[in-house]
């Protein structure tokens, strides 16, 4: 029942699909979907029974240097909300290397919605996949800080709590991957204050350390055993030289007990950042 109405609350939601990049995402949309039809598709057109809704640059950013790694414009998709729905909106950020010049895009993609409608909202989520997931934790306050104080603000992470976990070499892959990151982009100073005044850029990046200090409500979703995080933070090419974990990574049923043990040690890191979760999640 609560789900039924969820749904129709999504439908009549404004949606909109910001992508820092061209199209990405936990679905693997650029698989499923044509990219060149999408582009060229009009507003609401009902292809095969799936509703395609066109992209849109973002014209302005270019000008504000908000641009893609590789130059291009960012872009989002947007379908505007219905009836009582009309100002409700859900903003959500694409799976994409959205934060290597996240802090412009984001910017530049929250005045042109503003512009678009955003302003008048009367409710709004921001959610995001994987890295996508991880820009919501680190925009989320400021997302919210975008709305008078009467409206109601929350935010969802799919798949975006990415630990500072040790990998099967004892070394930590994602905090070197994320302090090349810092060094690259100088991007700390876009991280919250409170966080890089304490520790290391870098390690500003790691949903762990900036949960306490997120005050609007934000939910996670994510599993304990995440194949991504698995294969390319604990046990990447890297650290696993020998191959040793190339069979377990990807089928757990063939992993040892050694392996196991190692998983599941990992898995009791996850549980402990459920904790942080409490003071975060406060819905
Ligand atoms: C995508 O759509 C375009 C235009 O309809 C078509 O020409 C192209 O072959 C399609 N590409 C794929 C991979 O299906
Ligand atoms: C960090 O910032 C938040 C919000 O501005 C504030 O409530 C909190 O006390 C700060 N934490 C620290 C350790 O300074
Ligand atoms: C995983 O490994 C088991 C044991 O070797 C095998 O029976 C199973 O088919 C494998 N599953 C997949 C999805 O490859």
């Amino acid at each position: 029942m609560k789900m039924e109405k969820m749904m129709k609350m999504n439908v009549l939601f404004a949606l909109v699909l910001v992508s820092g990049l061209a199209l990405g995402g936990c679905t693997k949309d650029d698989d499923t979907w044509n990219v060149s039809e999408l582009a060229n598709a009009r507003e609401d057109q009902d292809v095969g029974g799936l509703l395609m809704v066109p992209l849109t640059l973002i014209q302005s950013a270019a000008g504000k240097g908000a641009v893609c790694m590789d130059g291009s414009l960012p872009a989002y998709h947007f379908d505007p909300g219905h009836g009582s729905g009309a100002n409700s909106w859900l903003v959500n950020l694409e799976d994409s290397g959205l934060y290597f010049r996240g802090q412009r895009i984001y910017e530049a993609a929250m005045e042109e919605l503003m512009s678009k409608g955003m302003r008048n909202a009367d409710q709004a989520f921001l959610s995001g996949c994987s890295a996508g997931g991880l820009a919501v934790v680190q925009h989320c306050d400021e997302f919210h800080g975008l709305f008078p104080a009467n409206i109601k603000v929350k935010c969802i992470a799919d798949a975006g709590l990415f630990l500072d976990a040790v990998d099967v070499a004892g070394g930590r892959t994602l905090r070197g991957f994320y302090g090349g990151v810092v060094n690259l982009q100088g991007a700390a100073a876009n991280l919250p204050k409170n966080c890089t005044s304490q520790m290391d850029g870098a390690l500003c990046f790691f949903p762990e350390n900036i949960l306490n200090n997120i005050q609007t409500p934000l939910l996670f979703v994510n599993t304990a055993y995440d194949v991504w995080q698995i294969q390319e933070s604990l046990a990447p090419k890297s650290a696993d030289p020998t191959g040793y974990w190339d069979s377990c990574k990807k089928n757990y049923t063939t992993c040892d007990a050694k392996q196991i043990q190692f998983l599941q040690g990992t898995s009791s890191a996850i549980h402990i950042t459920w904790l942080y979760l409490d003071i975060a999640f406060n819905v």
